[in-house]
């Protein structure tokens, strides 16, 4: 079985963060979406994984993952170039799934009990392909599934119904055989002008191919936009093993679960409190406070600052008597004191679309 994963889309939702690189590596607990992905497939026993770039800084997805090796796996790129929907995205893989099965996982998918239920699934009931579902309570926002009576199979898929027949999500991680390859040249675009993944499925139930559906156990998120985000890097830090490989100095406090890179120091006289990350080479202190569910990149110093429930990217600085809470802020930014500076007042360079409480 082989592997595909998606890092396309614009990821207008996120923007500025997605001005500057593809959704799939914005940071989640310090590790970018895409790795978990990854994971998930090298975890279930799939190494040879295809990775579909699209037109954001895609040079950015190749630098990061390499060839592979360094993550136990291999990668084929394959460029889908302008995003015409998830079914376009896997077709671009024709040439590479050859006749194998292979998952798809969208790369700004997260789920925490991994894949590995998926290519059983599809052994044990036949399946041509088997769908990813998990109850959710606005049906609206995403693919929805009709089942059959009994429960054993899907009956039709439609994406972001106006009225859904269900509150079952198709999530992002699906397994096809080589029969999508051969259906997808009847597929229409939708009203929103894509090649609907949703659609692909209901044409491959139409043509008589079965289609099995797999109920997924424990969290998913999909990390479309800014909040989701936020709440993903929850929902990982919430099982995070501590570990320190750095220095907290006599007099600073670190409290439950935490993890510090190599060559960060904590300094005396601030606080961490866990579930939070922080990475390598970080300097924490004097006086700063980083609460629970936070997430701190490599390279940042944050000094005499409160932060909750945040992530802050690497190399960034956060200096200044201040509280954030659910706060992103990206790379390489730098949040300091306007005290002292005249005349008084907020200093702000704002990217577009951001989005300030002040
Ligand atoms: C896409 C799919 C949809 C699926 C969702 C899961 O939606 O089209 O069927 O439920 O991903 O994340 P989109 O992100 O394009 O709105």
């Amino acid at each position: 079985m082989k592997g595909l994963v998606l890092s396309g889309g614009y990821g207008t939702r996120l923007r500025p963060l997605t001005h500057t690189g593809p959704k799939q590596l914005i940071p989640i607990a310090n590790k970018p979406n895409i790795l978990y992905c990854i994971e998930d497939l090298r975890d279930a026993g799939i190494t040879d994984i295809g990775i579909i770039l699209g037109n954001v800084m895609p040079e950015k997805v190749q630098e990061f993952l390499g060839d592979g090796s360094k993550f136990g796996v291999r990668f084929t790129y394959i460029v889908q170039g302008e995003p015409k929907g998830i079914a376009h995205a896997v077709n671009c893989a024709k040439d590479f799934m050859g006749d194998d099965p292979f998952i798809v996982y969208l790369g700004d998918n997260l789920l925490k009990n991994g894949i590995g239920a998926i290519p059983k699934k599809m052994t044990d009931e036949k399946a041509d392909c088997v769908i990813s579902l998990m109850p959710v309570k606005e049906p609206q926002r995403y693919g929805i599934a009709e089942l059959s009576p009994d429960g054993k199979n899907v009956v039709r898929c439609v994406e972001k119904p106006k009225e859904p027949k269900s509150n079952l999500a198709v999530i992002g991680v699906y397994a096809f055989n080589s029969s999508f390859f051969k259906v997808y040249p009847k597929l229409k675009p939708s009203w929103r002008n894509e090649m609907e993944i949703t659609d692909a499925i209901s044409l491959l139930i139409d043509s008589g191919y079965k289609v099995a559906p797999h109920h997924v156990v424990g969290w998913w998120k999909d990390t479309g936009k800014p909040e989701d985000i936020l709440e993903a890097n929850h929902l990982i830090l919430d099982s995070i093993q501590p570990s320190n490989a750095g220095k907290v100095e006599e007099g600073a406090t670190v409290m439950g679960r935490v993890k510090i890179g190599a060559g960060t120091v904590i300094m005396a006289s601030s606080v961490v409190r866990g579930p939070a990350i922080i990475g390598e080479n970080c300097r924490i202190g004097p006086k700063a406070y980083i609460g629970p569910y936070t997430a701190v990149g490599d390279s940042c110093q944050i000094s005499h600052a409160e932060i909750d429930d945040s992530i802050i990217m690497d190399e960034s600085v956060v200096e200044v008597e201040h509280k954030l809470v659910r706060t992103m802020v990206g790379k390489g930014s730098k949040i300091l004191s306007s005290a002292g500076l005249i005349p008084k007042g907020e200093r702000l360079v704002v990217g577009e679309n951001t989005t300030l409480y002040l």
